[in-house]
């Protein structure tokens, strides 16, 4: 038997005879040829059968497997740059390890509906694979970033017994009678082992019980969130901004065929250079008033409108191409994905034409004292280059336990960190209000009840210094770096709103 190896590996083994063993990812005949799609988990390969005298049987055999039916193909590897990957293998024999057919996912244009009920499945496909490749990348980096630079990771609880954030977006849990909640943050239990070891982290899976179904909301998602003991609201910034700087590069070094597979600009990702850009509040709020803004989005609404009625006259034009009469079944097939495409890009201008002008009349009408919406977060991400600080927010738009600011009582010592091209808010962060009667005073406000509290009010009664920390949301980030629009495809299995099926 030939020396069994993986796609990724195919380069060490040029002109050598191996054997890969994977799943068909796709195949197409021509006479005596058979060019089977290999996908082995590392990576793609086209195999070239040829049919011979000897292997007539297992020629018309493997012609005849499924998509995704399971095989172990041995061969020689060529170098060929045109190829899926740079390599293919001329291919001398073939053994099947599973046949099966009438695989649901097929090369043809899904919704997102159906794909994501066959999410079990989806997750081998090309865009999926390379998307949660990108995201162990970006995990591993984000472990690494605090585990080379003296943090330690202190694992915070899921079962807590009350609201690390807003109380409405609790999920309670029946706990031997009591009422428990899934934990909203991390944050309150990690700051006690801050005053144990200066730099911490948590990492973990946190609940929100959001009643939104927007494009950037789970209900279930990873959240890395760093506190550092003696430090203000620039200290946590700059570890803010040399983290989110350090792990976009981490990806950009190590994903760059990942990025390429989606399609992804890196020229953007490449963009991302410290210093972000700093904004406070009020100046986001003038930002919002301003005619920059109204430009871009009057600019927005008429690309939109344009390419709405580009791609309606493409769907009418390839409708009657594909049902005139005498159409090659190929060429049916071939038009039949790109109205699909097309009618997909359509939708999205048309929800787009709906909604600017809703998000020019918020944007114009933003009044200093509510906080920001998605939309608002969009534009002014989108008016700026590099990522960009919101910093100083009004006090009452943010949680209970954030410092308040000394020259100016009515605000928060409070940033959001918003991705370029708007991909909105992926961390949120301040400096902890550190004074016990301030604290006790913001959790009364707030409708907490303080025996509650009464662990967390401890860190205020004994050796209390200036700290403060950050959560970065893993999904978030995962959307913006590789340039997706939905948040859902950025973990294996979305907990949204109404799904919970795998
Ligand atoms: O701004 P948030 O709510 O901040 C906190 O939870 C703080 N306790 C963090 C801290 O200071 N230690 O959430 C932080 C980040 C957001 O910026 C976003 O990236 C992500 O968590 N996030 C969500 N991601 C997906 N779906 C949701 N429903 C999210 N809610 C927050
Ligand atoms: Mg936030």
């Amino acid at each position: 038997m030939p020396q069994a190896t993986t796609i990724a590996e195919l380069r060490d083994h040029v002109g050598q005879t191996v054997t890969l063993s994977g799943w068909l990812y796709n195949s197409r005949s021509s006479g005596k040829l058979l060019f089977l799609l290999v996908r082995d988990g590392t990576g793609l390969c086209q195999c070239v059968l040829e049919k011979t005298e000897n292997n007539r049987d297992v020629f018309e055999t493997t012609k005849r497997l499924g998509q995704e039916s399971a095989l172990e193909v041995d061969g020689t590897v060529r170098a060929d740059e045109r190829a899926t990957g740079g390599f293919e293998l001329s291919a001398s024999a073939v053994r099947v390890v599973h046949a099966c057919e009438g695989y649901p996912i097929t090369p043809k244009m899904h919704g997102p509906e159906f794909l994501m009920k066959h999410r079990h499945l989806w997750l081998r496909s090309q865009r999926q694979w390379a998307i949660m490749r990108i995201r162990s990348t970006l995990v591993d980096a984000i472990r690494s970033y605090y585990n080379e630079r003296g943090y330690i990771l202190i694992d915070t609880p899921i079962f807590v017994s009350g609201a690390g954030e807003e109380t409405q977006t609790l999920f309670p849990v029946d706990y031997f009678g009591d009422t428990a909640y899934l934990t909203q943050t991390g944050q309150l239990h990690v700051e006690t082992a801050c005053m144990a070891h200066r730099k911490v982290y948590c990492f973990g899976p946190t609940f929100r019980a959001e009643k939104s179904k927007t494009r950037r909301h789970l209900t279930e998602f990873w959240m890395v969130e760093p506190e550092i003991a003696y430090a203000d609201l620039n200290d946590v910034m700059a570890v803010a901004e040399d983290f989110v700087y350090e792990i976009t590069q981490r990806v950009l070094r190590d994903r760059r065929s990942e990025l390429k597979t989606l399609g992804r600009d890196v020229s953007a990702l490449e963009k991302v250079q410290k210093p972000f850009e700093r904004l406070t509040y009020s100046e986001a709020a003038e930002l919002l008033h301003s005619d920059r803004a109204r430009n871009l989005l009057e600019k927005d609404l008429a690309t939109a409108q344009d390419r709405a009625s580009a791609l309606r006259t493409e769907i009418d034009e390839k409708e009657a191409q594909r049902s005139a009469p005498g159409a090659k079944k190929w060429k049916v097939e071939k038009l039949a994905q790109e109205i699909a495409a097309a009618r997909e890009g359509l939708a999205d201008c048309e929800e787009q034409v709906r909604n600017l002008p809703q998000h020019m009349e918020l944007a114009a009408n933003f009044t200093w004292g509510s906080d920001l919406g998605g939309s608002d977060e969009t534009i002014i991400a989108r008016l700026h280059e590099r990522p960009v600080f919101v910093t100083h927010y009004p006090r009452e738009v943010k949680a209970f336990y954030m410092k308040r600011n000394a020259d100016d009582p009515r605000l928060a010592n409070a940033f959001d960190l918003l991705a370029p091209e708007g991909y909105g808010e992926i961390i949120g962060g301040s400096q902890r209000e550190d004074d016990y009667d301030a604290l006790l005073e913001r959790i009364r406000a707030d409708g907490l009840d303080p025996t509650n509290y009464d662990w967390y009010l401890d860190l205020r009664r004994y050796g209390s210094v200036p700290h403060g920390g950050f959560g970065l949301g893993v999904e978030r980030t995962v959307a913006w770096v590789c340039g997706l629009k939905h948040i859902r495809e950025t973990i294996p299995f979305a907990r949204l709103m109404g799904r919970i099926y795998t």
